[in-house]
């Protein structure tokens, strides 16, 4: 149903011209300030009010015209086009777009672009499998983590493959809140829990053995984040683990042995690639096609959707698109976004940093949304503020920690050793990358040699030309001098 015919208070900021359809219209601006491109208009028609996306705007010697699609529901006959059309007013399109729900049901993404007055909070019940993509710098991260915030503040619980370490800092405040946003800082220490190899992420909760020893029961607790930070581990160990990890959650939530919880994974390209195959791929593929109709759901972030399995980025669900400039991967978010069609495509290749086309499942109408900020530190890759910690923090740290220790003894004895089995079966069998990264130091060690055989052989040079230089110039003096005496002479 299209909302209820309200009379615009406002004035008329377009004409409609030419043609029309019951799904656009072209329009004569008439108020230049006030119409943009990827703004709302709405207009009435027998008796109801409708809401229009300005899709492409331009201008034609001294007018300014556009073409604007209808959103949400169209109306039986097409537009008249003696109407005049306005500006749509906040409510209208926080209606009209179905974001307007109640914040405790949402995931609270950001505010509509343009629209500061707007909130997009995406129902949960829709949001599905989400697909969070963007070129390096894009922004996903930190999206993926404003979703990690909002499900632990609504006690949904989560686990996250972090292959950077950059998901530890959700247990730090931010440093500044905002208005704009309506955002305070906050702290998910309290819910957070994170495995690591304690070596390389001294700040972490528990090595990340043990969580091979942990039942899915207790890395799946309601309002509670499981971070299993794979810094400094191989990509190999990664993949072995990822796979133990995914599959015994799997075979947990399909016995109905966990509640309803979403897997974040990172770079996902890596863990289900397109081309080859890493050991991760079939239960990656398994979550993304099997796990919703048990609430094991995968959100799934990558820089490159064109290098990720097809089975997995085939799948409905919600996309959050950063910017991709690779028309190859705009190509394929496109393609395999719900709603989302080529005229995006320039949109997508022009997002700032924060800024997303929401589209899929959540939402009605693909939506440009200003990520809001986080309400925790951002962490770059591999940096841990708790292993910079206050000494005091500290030492509240490692009560914590030997808590959380004693409770996961009697089952760490037992961890330990599948994980040194688990590393034996990768350095024993299938070690490509270990033997990779052995080659490549091999490599390096020679280059390094030629390196320095070249540097002494430059210097030897220099020498020599210094040496010749020299000569030179003591020649062109003695000829200099000879010349001078045999003019002198005549
Ligand atoms: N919604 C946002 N609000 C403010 N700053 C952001 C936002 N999203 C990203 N940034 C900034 O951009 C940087 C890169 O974002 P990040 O999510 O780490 O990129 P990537 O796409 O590579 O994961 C962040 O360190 C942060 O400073
Ligand atoms: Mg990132």
């Amino acid at each position: 149903m299209p909302p209820k015919a309200s009379k615009p208070s406002t004035e008329p900021v377009a004409d409609i011209i030419g043609r029309t359809t019951t799904a656009s219209i072209n329009i004569r601006v008439t108020d230049l300030k006030a119409v943009g491109r990827n703004e709302f208009l709405t207009l009435l028609h027998e008796g109801e009010e409708y809401l229009l996306l300005v899709k492409e705007i331009w201008r034609e010697h001294h007018e300014t015209k556009g073409t604007c699609t209808v959103v949400g529901s169209m109306p039986r006959t097409p537009f008249n086009p003696d109407v005049s059309v306005y500006k749509a007013s906040p409510s209208i399109v926080g209606e009209a777009l179905g974001i307007d729900i109640p914040r405790d049901e949402a995931v609270y993404a950001g505010l509509l672009s343009g629209y500061d007055e707007i909130q997009v909070l995406l129902p949960i019940k829709k949001l599905g499998r989400l697909f969070i993509v963007g070129k390096t710098g894009s922004g996903k991260s930190y999206s993926a983590a404003v979703i990690m915030e909002e499900f632990l503040e609504r006690g949904i619980p989560i686990v996250v493959l972090d292959r950077h370490g950059e998901y530890s800092s959700l247990k730090i405040p931010a440093e500044k809140g905002s208005k704009r946003f309506d955002v305070k800082p906050k702290s998910y220490e309290e819910n957070v829990i994170e495995f690591a190899d304690l070596s390389a992420n001294p700040g972490a909760d528990l090595p990340i053995e043990a969580v091979l020893g942990t039942k899915p029961k207790d890395l799946v607790v309601s309002g509670q984040g499981t971070i299993l930070n794979f810094r400094g581990l191989d990509l190999s160990v990664q993949e072995a683990l990822s796979t133990e990890i995914l599959h015994s959650l799997y075979k947990a939530a399909t016995n109905r042995e966990i509640p309803p919880f979403y897997c974040f994974v990172d770079e996902a390209h890596l863990l289900a690639p397109n081309r080859g195959k890493a050991a991760t791929t079939k239960m990656m593929r398994l979550l993304a096609q099997e796990g919703r109709k048990f609430a094991a759901n995968l959100v799934v972030i990558t820089q490159k959707p064109q290098l990720l399995d097809t089975h997995v980025r085939s799948q409905v669900g919600t996309w959050i698109v950063h910017q991709l400039t690779d028309v190859r991967d705009v190509d394929i978010t496109t393609q395999s976004t719900e709603g989302l069609s080529r005229e995006w495509d320039d949109d997508i290749q022009h997002l700032d940093v924060g800024q997303a086309v929401i589209a899929g499942d959540a939402v009605k109408v693909p939506l440009i949304v200003d990520i809001r900020i986080r309400e925790t530190t951002h962490g770059a890759i591999g940096f841990n503020p708790l292993d910079f910690a206050a000494p005091q923090a500290a030492e509240e740290l490692e009560r914590r920690r030997s808590r959380l220790r004693k409770s996961f003894a009697d089952r760490m004895k037992t961890a330990v050793k599948r994980f040194e089995e688990l590393h034996a079966s990768i350095e024993g069998g299938t070690g490509r990358v270990p033997k990779r990264i052995a080659a490549l130091s091999e490599e390096l060690k020679a280059a390094e040699l030629k390196l320095r055989e070249l540097r002494e052989e430059n210097k030897v040079l220099k020498k020599e030309l210094s040496k010749v230089k020299k000569q030179k110039d003591k020649a062109i003096k003695l000829a200099e001098e000879a010349l001078a005496r045999l003019k002198r002479r005549r």
